[in-house]
């Protein structure tokens, strides 16, 4: 078994079960156009978060870094017509295409794209706290990860689902002495979660189209 079989057989899962369309593939190339990084969650990943949102019924949405808008999109068509979806993104450039792209997939009524650092936003909420989330997407930032989980954990409710993307960095995040910030940062965020008394908790490792990498599940049980 080598990397092109798990990407080949990823493939043959999104076709099978059709989980990619033209909306998803335009985001794919609005983000090779405007130079951004390919980042983006592959059509099954989109799959499985939608399957997990569906699961907590999730009707309020968090997402940290909206890059081109392909989670947000997965995220924003599994919501009932009154659901909204929060996406956060630091960057005003990536901000402006995700907009876009979310216009595009007929979604802008439900999804409000925030523009600024994610954690003056994440203040705000705890400040506020007006309503709690049902689920929430971490993608963004590596290094800031714990202090993502930290925020977005009081913001959660009871029963709701959070998710953290790339959390395996190839293997990497078992060496204690990466000098890589990403690498340091999931390392850090990982051992944050593991040790959260509110949380139940574990990561899925991944390989397909996007390479070798992890998703962190937790469930807010407290
Ligand atoms: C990186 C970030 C991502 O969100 C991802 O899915 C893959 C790689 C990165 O910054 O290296
Ligand atoms: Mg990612």
């Amino acid at each position: 078994m080598n990397a092109n079989t798990f990407a080949a057989v990823d493939d043959y899962i999104s076709q099978l079960f059709q989980h990619d369309d033209d909306v998803l593939q335009s985001v794919e190339q609005s983000i090779r156009e405007h130079d951004m990084p390919e980042h983006s969650i592959s059509p099954n990943q989109g799959k499985f978060l939608q399957l997990m949102a569906g699961l907590v019924n999730a009707k309020n949405i968090l997402e940290i870094g909206s890059l081109g808008g392909y989670s947000t999109i997965c995220l924003g068509r599994v919501l009932p017509e009154d659901g909204k979806l929060i996406s956060l993104e630091a960057n005003p450039h990536f901000a402006k295409v995700a907009r876009l792209n979310i216009q595009n997939a007929g979604l802008s009524h439900k999804v409000n794209i925030i523009t600024g650092p994610a954690l003056d936003e994440l203040n705000r909420l705890n400040d506020d706290k007006s309503f709690l989330f049902d689920f929430v997407f971490i993608d963004a930032d590596k290094p800031n990860y714990s202090n993502y989980l930290k925020a977005v954990v009081p913001l959660t409710r009871k029963g709701g689902l959070i998710i953290a993307d790339n959390v395996v960095r190839e293997g990497k995040v078992l060496n204690p002495n990466s000098s890589d910030e990403k690498v340091k940062g999931v390392r850090e965020f990982n051992k944050v979660l593991a040790s959260n008394r509110h949380l139940s908790s574990t990561i899925i490792q991944d390989v397909g189209r996007k390479g070798y990498d992890g998703m962190a599940l937790a469930q807010v049980i407290s």
